[in-house]
């Protein structure tokens, strides 16, 4: 049968700048069964663990190598107090989550934890600090508790919580969303904010804080623009001060309205669509947010971090409203694809990103059964695993000539095939899209400037975009290696079903 053919063009020697391992990070906050439940299930719990942290989600994660994890929150960090998190856990005061189903927070998971989570994960810690309803004193004690040495207040407090040696801890959010849930600042009031915060998060010896102010919603460039300008503000200093490193933005994907966002399961082809034209405007954005940036640091010393990403639908019925836990299909798993196709192209300027969120919350990675506590693996997940060969990989352009038709979805044309790649260690790796709900295409790899040998293909798929994984089925959707691609003249041709993501990985000749 004959399919569209789409021709891709790489120029294997022509490398673009390196895609930060970074951008595949990840998100926990206390929020629904993130945390409790997910992550953690306490030392009594039957499950295997090390200090309450399963032992399970741990390996699964680890096979990603998340290179960091983000917490608290999400709003959850501008109502969290630190010092409740330590000590003896019997000790520890009680407060109510109110953001997140008002419920009871224990405080059981606290700065110990979440520093023992990142040593069992390989990953680095981002700390998100509260600047809603803290203080500068708490989050410069939270800064020093953790990485300063030597003797001081908060060393002395940590180490009688029984840590004597200083952690590293590079990454810090200066609040979440200060524009809601934060404090529902303006952007002036927020970067007076900001610039507070950012002076007395101080370095302790050789811990290099990496501060990240609280970006823009979506396309609020307007935020971006007035914590750009704030960074090269004067006041009293006779050169513009280092307040903070990066800026944040949040975006979802959301076809329908905040009040109905659409079933996670349940949607037919127009939904599918959708998604999928909402998924690809993430491009818009972090081309919009760049070029404001570009304006002010036309050398890109400062970095943008989109630390909230992914699907968020309506939560599975009989579920907790304010939990978040949704399914997660072939459908989330090509948004995931097509954010890292898109990811990849602003590696220049796009330095971290981070799913929202890792277990039991919006587009996780791994869900896991209340009552048996078995764990599956979401086809997100896969994308994640499937694509790890990107990180700290040099970015290699891919060019679709014009006139590759496109479909109409509502007013907007969605380019239905996405292709990404980058080269490291002598190696390729090439991640490919079909999002077309019912035709296939084959993508015609134009290699040059080099060649790739001892090819190997994965795919991910299913029959219907709606598959997705549950306890009894966990591998409905799971990749396959992938057979359909052959050697041409020019490179290599890569057939693609309907609603599928293939990576080719190969040696470079
Ligand atoms: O990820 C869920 C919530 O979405 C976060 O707490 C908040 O920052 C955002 O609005």
């Amino acid at each position: 049968m004959n399919h569209i053919v789409v021709p891709a063009i790489i120029n294997l020697d022509v490398k673009g700048p390196v895609i930060s391992r970074h951008v595949y990070g990840h998100f926990a906050e206390h929020l629904g069964r993130c945390i409790y439940g997910g992550f953690y299930v306490g030392e009594d719990s039957d499950l295997p663990n090390a200090g309450g942290i399963r032992l399970d989600v741990v390996d699964a994660l680890r096979a990603l190598n998340i290179p960091n994890l983000r917490w608290p929150g999400g709003c959850f960090a501008d109502e969290y107090h630190w010092k409740d998190g330590i000590g003896p856990k019997d000790q520890r005061p009680v407060m109510v989550n109110t953001h997140w189903g008002n419920v009871e927070e224990n405080n059981h998971f606290g700065t110990h934890e979440f520093m023992a989570l990142c040593e069992l994960l390989g990953a680095e810690p981002y700390i998100s600090g509260n600047v809603g309803s803290g203080t500068v004193q708490e989050m410069s004690d939270w800064v020093e508790y953790l990485t300063r040495e030597g003797d001081s207040p908060m060393v002395r407090l940590r180490k009688a919580n029984g840590r004597d040696e200083p952690w590293r801890v590079r990454f810090w959010g200066l609040g979440n969303e200060a524009w809601g849930c934060g404090g529902h600042m303006t952007a002036q009031q927020y970067a007076a904010e900001a610039r507070r915060y950012g002076t007395y998060c101080r370095d302790h010896g050789g811990n290099r804080l990496y501060r990240v102010a609280a970006g823009a919603n979506s396309d609020d460039y307007a935020w971006t623009e007035t914590l750009m300008k704030t960074l090269g503000d004067l006041g009293c200093a006779y050169r513009p001060q280092p307040f903070y490193q990066a800026l944040s933005l949040h975006y979802y994907t959301i076809p329908g309205t905040w009040d109905d966002k659409g079933d996670a399961t349940v949607f037919d082809t127009d939904d599918y669509y959708r998604t999928m034209v909402q998924a690809a405007r993430v491009d818009e954005l972090l081309t919009g947010h760049s070029t404001v940036m570009d304006c002010y640091d036309p050398g890109r010393n400062v970095g943008l971090v989109l630390d909230e990403w992914g699907t968020w639908w309506n939560v599975e019925p009989g579920t907790n409203p304010g939990f978040l836990y949704q399914q997660n299909t072939l459908r989330d798993a090509l948004v995931a694809g097509l954010h890292f196709d898109i990811f990849h192209r602003h590696a220049g300027r796009l330095v971290m990103a981070n799913i929202a969120q890792t277990v039991n919350v919006l587009q996780a990675m791994i869900l896991t059964d209340p009552d048996s506590g078995a764990l599956v693996l979401t086809p997100t997940y896969h994308v994640f695993e499937m694509n790890k060969a990107h990180q700290d990989a040099a970015s290699l352009r891919v060019d679709i000539p014009s006139g590759v038709p496109g479909r109409e979805v509502g007013t907007a044309t969605l380019r239905t095939v996405s292709v990404s790649a980058s080269r490291k260690d002598g190696r390729v790796l090439v991640s490919m899209s079909n999002l077309d709900a019912g035709e296939a295409v084959d993508v015609e790899l134009d290699l040059r400037g080099g060649a790739v040998t001892d090819v190997h293909a994965r795919i991910l798929t299913a029959d219907r975009p709606q598959a997705h994984n549950t306890p009894e089925t966990p591998d409905a959707v799971a990749p396959r290696t992938h057979q359909q691609v052959t050697a041409t003249a020019a490179g290599l041709r890569v057939h693609l079903p309907a609603h599928s993501f293939v990576t080719v990985q190969g040696r470079l000749a």
